[in-house]
């Protein structure tokens, strides 16, 4: 079968991370990929921050769930020890 869909057809969702931190070279990988996705309108050079700092890391998943109406304690990020933040040039 055709690698890109065999690596379609593979990939799931995930809801519940190891708080373990992502190697420095595997983040750098992920947000180099994250640079080739499609963009609204045609706008390129998405920038892309990555959160490795626990204090703001929790305080973004607390605004978060706030916005999207989760009970007190649930976590949106799902344990996840990074959050990658995406913006497009406008
Ligand atoms: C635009 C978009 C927004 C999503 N938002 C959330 C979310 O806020 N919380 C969540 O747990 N999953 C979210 N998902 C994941 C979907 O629920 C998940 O992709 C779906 O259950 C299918 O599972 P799969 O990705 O394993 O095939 C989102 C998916 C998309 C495409």
């Amino acid at each position: 079968m055709n690698e890109t869909l065999k690596v379609l057809e593979s990939r799931r969702s995930c809801r519940k991370f190891k708080p373990d931190m992502v190697k420095k070279e595997e983040l750098d990988a992920i947000i180099k990929a994250g640079t080739y996705a499609a963009t609204g309108m045609g706008k390129q050079s998405p920038i892309i921050i990555a959160v490795t700092n626990k204090e703001l890391r929790d305080a973004l998943s607390e605004e978060n769930r706030k916005i999207g109406g989760w009970s007190e304690g649930f976590d949106p990020f799902y344990g996840a020890p990074v959050v990658l933040i995406r913006f497009l040039s406008l």
